[in-house]
């Protein structure tokens, strides 16, 4: 059940996430028709603007990141007008009334995206709550990161429940808001043929790839505190894992899909520090080329020496029946050979080869579920190559490709914060993430760094546009198993 609020607080609306995709993602929702009617967005921020300025800031936004073919003028025009802004210090209670009165009336429902620094949560919060913002018609969206660790994470969850019970609140995991992402259940719950072999007995291994070409960009203050594990594995990468292994959901609701989710994360198979050597490989990206431009290295684009990863590759179990033996490969890294993230699904080999010394290797069957930077599913399959061989029969793996952006080409190709931002005005948790989901992530998480750091491991340096640490490819090696496609 959908219920649209009326209005729309924007904490951090000058900051770098609300200029390249919050507004930008507003305003397609806007132009599209998509938006409540009257919906006003307020924002709000340190920085001094009033409403001409902010707007005059939020058009050039909108110039900057969005593509010419959307750049309509008057629906820019109409979009700015649903847009005001109240400057803040969100360190103290003080700003809070004026903020409140430029809000106004919120019975008609009020949606919070907050894109602050995680620091400011529970001023915003006790903010919120001492000016009747946090009430039964006002949710609130979180931006991560949320904590470095589960004590941390804890603590923020807390703070944020003072004002906000969990139906609420709505965590923000964006990967969560791509549409291939949203193909996996698809996929998985809406054919029939995958699901008798998706466990144990049909799958060999999963692997979950994250690859940038990026580094360390504006970040350094943020970054150099998180590193990879905790930027993208303990959130993007372990959704990814939990869409896959997860046992099939009854309904297609927020209630049923995160129960399982959580089922996976507390059924991670958690590292003793002994462990994590073994199972886990960290990088940091040293000079290199990039696409062909010379990059430097993360200590260069820091200033300073740094132990922080930039690349980090695990193999992780999910220990219950369905997964029992199957190790799920997961890498992440910047500055790497090619942006690229996907899913590979190993399937096992036929149990016997007829054309063995007729017809060449059969390599098993493997799905591909590409994210990003074209969206496609790939099944690798065994198919014969054309031609009289006098041998036997010549066999080649061929991929029966479903390409998405062919397939629905006419289909503009939304950014991952537009369904989310309609979810949360709409109030429709499905693609949100839940405490209970956030706390076992983090438990497992802070497994590896234990292990880390009872074992002093350093990151291993590794050439920009390269995949990673050689020791990356030994991960799984030693397993007979290779990256999908490097
Ligand atoms: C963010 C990370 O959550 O995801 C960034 O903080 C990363 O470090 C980004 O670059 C990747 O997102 P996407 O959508 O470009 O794959």
């Amino acid at each position: 059940t959908r219920n649209p609020v009326g209005k729309l607080l924007l904490f951090g609306a000058t900051g770098d996430l609300s200029q390249r995709m919050l507004l930008p993602s507003l305003f397609n929702l806007h132009s599209d028709g998509l938006l409540p009617e009257g919906l006003t967005i307020t924002g709000t921020a340190r920085s001094d603007h009033d409403d001409a300025s902010f707007r005059e800031f939020a058009a050039k936004a909108l110039d900057t990141f969005l593509p010419d073919d959307r750049k309509d003028a008057d629906k820019i025009a109409s979009f700015l007008e649903r847009v005001q802004y109240q400057s803040l210090d969100a360190s103290s209670t003080d700003g809070f009334p004026a903020l409140a009165e430029k809000v106004g009336d919120v019975s008609n429902g009020l949606a919070i995206y907050l894109s602050t620094a995680p620091s400011l949560f529970e001023s915003t919060i006790k903010g919120l709550e001492s000016v009747g913002l946090a009430g039964e018609t006002v949710r609130i969206g979180l931006e991560k990161p949320l904590g470095y660790d589960l004590a941390s994470s804890k603590e923020i969850n807390d703070a944020v429940a003072f004002g906000f019970p969990e139906e609420r609140t709505f965590r923000i995991d964006h990967y969560l808001g791509k549409e291939t992402v949203q193909n996996i259940l698809a996929l998985r719950f809406g054919n029939f043929f995958f699901e008798p072999i998706w466990n144990a007995h049909g799958i060999d291994n999963v692997q979950i790839t994250i690859a940038e070409t990026v580094g360390l960009e504006d970040r350094a203050g943020y970054y150099e505190g998180a590193g990879a594990l905790r930027d993208m594995v303990q959130n993007h990468i372990l959704q990814l894992l939990a869409l896959v292994a997860m046992e099939p959901p009854a309904r297609y609701d927020g209630t049923a899909i995160r129960d399982e989710k959580a089922k996976v994360f507390r059924s991670l198979r958690l590292m003793t520090p002994e462990e994590v050597p073994n199972n886990t490989v960290t990088g940091q990206y040293a000079d290199g080329a990039v696409g062909g431009k010379i990059v430097g290295s993360y200590a260069d684009e820091l200033g300073k020496p740094s132990k922080t990863e930039t690349f980090v590759a695990i193999k992780a179990h999910v220990d219950n029946w369905r997964w029992q033996g199957v190790p799920f490969y997961l890498r992440t890294g910047k500055r790497m050979a090619a942006r690229r993230s996907e899913i590979a699904i190993q399937f096992k080999p036929v149990p016997h080869s007829m054309f063995a010394g007729r017809g060449g290797l059969l390599q098993p069957n493997t799905l591909v579920i590409r994210l990003q930077p074209e969206e496609y599913i790939q099944l690798l399959v065994m198919a014969k190559e054309p031609g009289l061989d006098r041998d036997g029969i010549r066999l080649r793996e061929v991929p029966l490709n479903l390409s998405l952006d062919a397939e629905f080409a006419g289909t503009r190709r939304r950014i991952a914060y537009e369904r989310l931002l309609l979810d949360l005005i709409e109030g429709d948790q499905t693609l949100f993430v839940r405490r209970d989901e956030v706390e076992a992530q983090w438990t497992w998480i802070d497994a590896i760094r234990a292990g880390w750091d009872a074992n002093d491991v350093k990151p291993k340096t590794y050439p920009s546009g390269s995949w990673g640490p050689s020791s990356a490819i030994a991960l799984t090696e030693r397993d007979g198993v290779h990256w999908q496609d490097d």
